[in-house]
């Protein structure tokens, strides 16, 4: 039987679920074959909460991507994300074997020591072990340290962990359709894949995806990921602000938020007046537009500064050069790149979408996709062929260890980009 060589991206969220098939094509890049959109249901502020009605918008999703893609999907790397989220930065040491050269059981160590400091409990987990870098005899900023010289090696980690009931539920949906969970990644992880850049990487970034439920955020720093949350409050908190303030039901107010929403009123102009249908009547009445960006900037506004403070707890926001990408279906809204500077300390802002990608890449420009195609781009960059019904085998033969290296050693440790 040949071998699979597509990938398979999995965002579960809040407001709809998003499946992405993808292939590396001959030129490096990634191909997309087939996206599957459904309407979300069985999540609240990013975590499962009904999982039938969760795992049928999933099968949804999922069969779509399939129908278009022309392929079964059996593997997929599922997003996460969630109030529940905690992320550190540790540092793990050790002292380099006797003969005074790192080997790559000395950086194993390194690394392990740095999760071992990490208190989970029983309700916990570490869903992500990253390495930032490395440092020898007190010198950081190494990125490969195997074969270099020194007697005490530290592994500079940020460490994810989560609930782990929650990861579970998830990984219970999606399997409960016959999908094996490759992994789970935090979604401002994968999402960063899509939309930055890696020279927004070195000089400095922060990633704000704003959904449905939540506002999820990646700090990076010196090419490496620093910080990563995600806070409880997004885009259907603007929706329900906006459905109680002008008395218009659910489906109305998401309506006049997408079409005439803004983040700052004084950008729509003063005369402006919007027609909405009124609870329960269903009578038009008249509302002037800047009225919505009234009720929208506080509630932007508290997002923004929720932002800022968990960046400021881990540390501060100086040192992002690279300024913001904004993401998510909320950043939509006019205006909210002039407010997220306002309130982020006038650091530059720009929009992002998924970059770089090859075939049928038109398909996913909104944001909406960012998370799923950077679940499949981390897919294809750790070879995880979506195709694959069985596991490989743990005592892999000569011809698969690569395979077996690259699918369940490398991602496990999370120092794939220090080896490669
Ligand atoms: N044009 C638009 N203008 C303003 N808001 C929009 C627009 N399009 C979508 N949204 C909002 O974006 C949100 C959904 O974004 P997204 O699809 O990124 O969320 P999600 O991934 O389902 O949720 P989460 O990541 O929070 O679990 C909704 O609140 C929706 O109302
Ligand atoms: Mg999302």
């Amino acid at each position: 039987m040949p071998i699979p060589d597509y990938v398979a991206g999995l965002d579960v969220g809040t407001t709809k679920i998003c499946t992405v098939i993808a292939q590396q094509s001959a030129r490096g890049a990634l191909d997309v074959l087939g996206v599957g959109l459904s309407p979300s249901a069985g999540l609240k502020r990013g975590v499962i909460v009904d999982q039938q009605e969760a795992t049928e918008a999933i099968a949804e999703s999922v069969a779509r991507a399939e129908r278009m893609a022309n392929r079964s999907v059996h593997g997929a790397y599922v997003g996460i994300t969630g109030g529940h989220i905690a992320a550190r930065n540790e540092t793990g040491r050790v002292r380099v074997n006797p003969s005074g050269e790192v080997t790559a059981a000395d950086v194993e160590k390194a690394v392990q020591s740095a999760s071992d400091s990490v208190p989970v409990g029983r309700e916990r987990e570490i869903i992500h072990t990253i390495v930032r870098d490395f440092a020898i005899d007190g010198q950081s900023g190494i990125k490969r340290p195997i074969g270099m010289s020194g007697h005490r090696l530290d592994a500079h980690v940020h460490i994810v962990t989560a609930t782990a009931s929650v990861r579970q539920n998830l990984q219970r949906c999606v399997e409960q359709i016959g999908i094996k969970v490759q992994r789970c990644i935090l979604e401002p992880v994968a999402t960063s894949l899509a939309v930055v850049t890696e020279a927004e990487r070195d000089l400095g970034v922060i990633l704000i995806d704003i959904g449905g439920g939540t506002t999820d955020i990646a700090v990076f720093r010196d090419g490496a990921i620093y910080h990563s949350a995600a806070v409880p409050v997004a885009g259907n908190h603007l929706t329900r602000d906006l459905a109680h303030l002008l008395h218009i039901n659910h489906e109305e107010a998401e309506k006049v938020k997408c079409k005439f929403g803004v983040a700052i009123p004084q950008l729509a102009s003063a005369d402006q007046v919007i027609q909405v249908a009124q609870m329960g009547t269903g009578e038009a009445a008249r509302v002037p537009r800047q009225l919505l960006g009234e009720v929208i900037q506080p509630r932007l506004e508290e997002i923004f500064l929720m932002v800022r403070e968990s960046i400021e707890q881990a540390g501060d926001l100086d040192m992002t050069a690279g300024g913001v990408v904004l993401t998510g279906g909320a950043s939509q809204l006019w205006g909210t790149d002039r407010l997220a500077s306002e309130i982020l300390r006038d650091l530059p802002v720009r929009y992002g979408s998924p970059l770089n990608l090859g075939k049928l890449a038109a398909t996913v420009t909104n944001p909406i996709f960012s998370t799923g195609v950077g679940l499949a781009l981390q897919a294809a960059s750790e070879e995880a062929w979506a195709g694959e019904s069985a596991s490989p085998s743990p005592l892999p033969g000569l011809k698969g260890l690569h395979q077996w290296w690259s699918q369940r050693v490398r991602p496990r440790l999370a120092i794939w980009r220090f080896w490669a």
